[in-house]
């Protein structure tokens, strides 16, 4: 299994263009299958991005992709099913559940695994998906779905904004009869991409000034070329690598307005910042400053996403961090590893006190999942000696060249 070796302590400097947004493109190659042909850019090298490219394909779908390009023809689909080892190879792919029912009038998926997140429950996609006319057996850890009658609008309520779940009633209800409305949908701006995506194929949708989500049912969506918005996530990461190692990053290709949480604890933690529209330069002070509390907040809150990237620049703060992990049950798995290097926290059930050291050490790591392993990446480049960072497919499922990417901006990283 490919491991990083990373030698700390080079302040990163230099440039990094932002690639498109992975949980843009998932749901938006979800929405494919109910169209003709679609043309997908600005499609980043994934490894989730294959996984869902292999769905689409498994249901009967041509798929070819060129560079950032990815071509979609669903003209004759042969299956509604997605087996078990594709749906535990990437959980998100309950999202094709509402666009497969909508096309085929039924599915049969395998309840997605946990993951490293905890246990991923999918009640709100069911109780929707069932208000929508949809019937829904568990069977044998498979979920059974068939429309008796068809399709019909419905108002739901979240009583939680699942962006997973937001996206299957959004690709469910565009070809239902009548008109849906979600109450509490999510906000992240993943979901106006998939909207976006989906208006420009003919679907009728109104995003409400409080978000709540208007879809009137239409006949059937037409073929569509559309570009996916940029990974704020991405951009994130490497903003707290600049942070962590005291260097300076100019990230391009950004949407800032998709980063109205972040920027600030980065400016409270004493990086000098200048944004503009599509580009973030970030000035990193010598050591930063703990930002005070970070709580993880569903869109425009602070993202869940980010939490641990900036966990990993908190290690080494001036002061003493308070995390609050409101979204995922667990998504703490990193800490331990931290440790390994000399960090100081202490995690009480969604709650963890990062005490800012000094410096960390280099240590053997091992990636709990996606961006925890970034977080153990930006750790390591800011820790004193070596690391050794295991288990790196969990990074290459959402940072595309994230090796050439770093030593581009003078990390000293090897892939063995
Ligand atoms: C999406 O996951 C993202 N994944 C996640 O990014 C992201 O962290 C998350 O949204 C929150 O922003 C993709 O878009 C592919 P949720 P999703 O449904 O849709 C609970 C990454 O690193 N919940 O908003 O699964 C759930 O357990 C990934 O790129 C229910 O209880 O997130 C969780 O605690 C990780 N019942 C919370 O809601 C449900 O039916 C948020 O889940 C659905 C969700």
């Amino acid at each position: 299994m490919a491991e990083y070796i990373i030698k700390g302590g080079t302040a990163l400097s230099g440039e990094v263009e932002v690639h498109g947004a992975k949980n843009a493109v998932l749901p938006i190659l979800a929405a494919a299958l109910l169209t003709p042909k679609s043309t997908i850019l600005n499609c980043p090298k994934l490894s989730d991005v294959a996984v869902a490219c292999s769905i689409l394909e498994h249901l009967g779908c041509s798929v070819s992709r060129q560079d950032d390009c990815i071509n979609v023809d669903a003209g004759q689909l042969v299956s509604s099913v997605i087996h078990e080892n594709l749906m535990r190879e990437m959980r998100s792919s309950i999202v094709f559940l509402g666009a497969i029912i909508a096309r085929c009038g039924q599915a049969r998926v395998s309840m997605p695994g946990g993951c490293e997140l905890g246990p991923r429950p999918i009640n709100l996609h069911i109780e929707a998906l069932e208000k929508l006319g949809v019937k829904i057996v568990e069977d044998h850890g498979y979920l059974d779905c068939t429309v008796p009658d068809r399709l019909r609008g419905a108002s739901i309520s979240l009583d939680f904004p699942s962006v997973g779940a937001t996206e299957n009633i959004m690709l469910a209800a565009c070809t239902a009869q009548g008109e849906t409305v979600i109450h509490n949908p999510a906000r992240e701006p993943e979901i106006n991409d998939l909207a976006a995506f989906l208006q420009k194929a003919g679907a009728k949708i109104y995003i409400g000034e409080n978000g709540t989500i208007y879809i009137q049912g239409v006949e059937r969506l037409n073929s569509v070329q559309h570009r996916v918005i940029p990974d704020r996530i991405e951009a994130a990461t490497y903003l707290c690598c600049a942070a962590i190692t005291g260097g300076q990053v100019l990230v391009k290709k950004a949407k800032t307005s998709h980063m109205t949480a972040l920027l600030p604890l980065l400016g409270e933690a004493g990086c000098r910042l200048e944004a503009t529209e599509d580009s973030i330069y970030l000035v990193a002070s010598e050591r930063p400053k703990a930002p005070k509390i970070v709580r993880t907040m569903p869109y425009p809150g602070f993202p869940t996403d980010a939490q641990s990237p900036l966990m990993a620049m908190s290690c080494i703060a001036e002061g003493s961090t308070i995390f609050v992990e409101n979204i995922f049950e667990s998504r703490y798995k990193h800490v331990a590893e931290l440790a390994r290097m000399g960090a100081k926290i202490k995690v009480e059930g969604k709650v963890a006190v990062v005490e800012g050291v000094p410096g960390l050490h280099g240590a053997e790591v091992i990636c709990t999942d996606l961006r925890g392993g970034a977080c153990l990446c930006c750790a390591a480049l800011a820790a004193e000696g070596q690391s050794r960072i295991k288990d790196i497919y969990h990074i290459q499922r959402g940072y595309q060249d994230f090796e050439p990417t770093l030593k581009a901006l003078g990390a000293d990283i090897a892939v063995i």
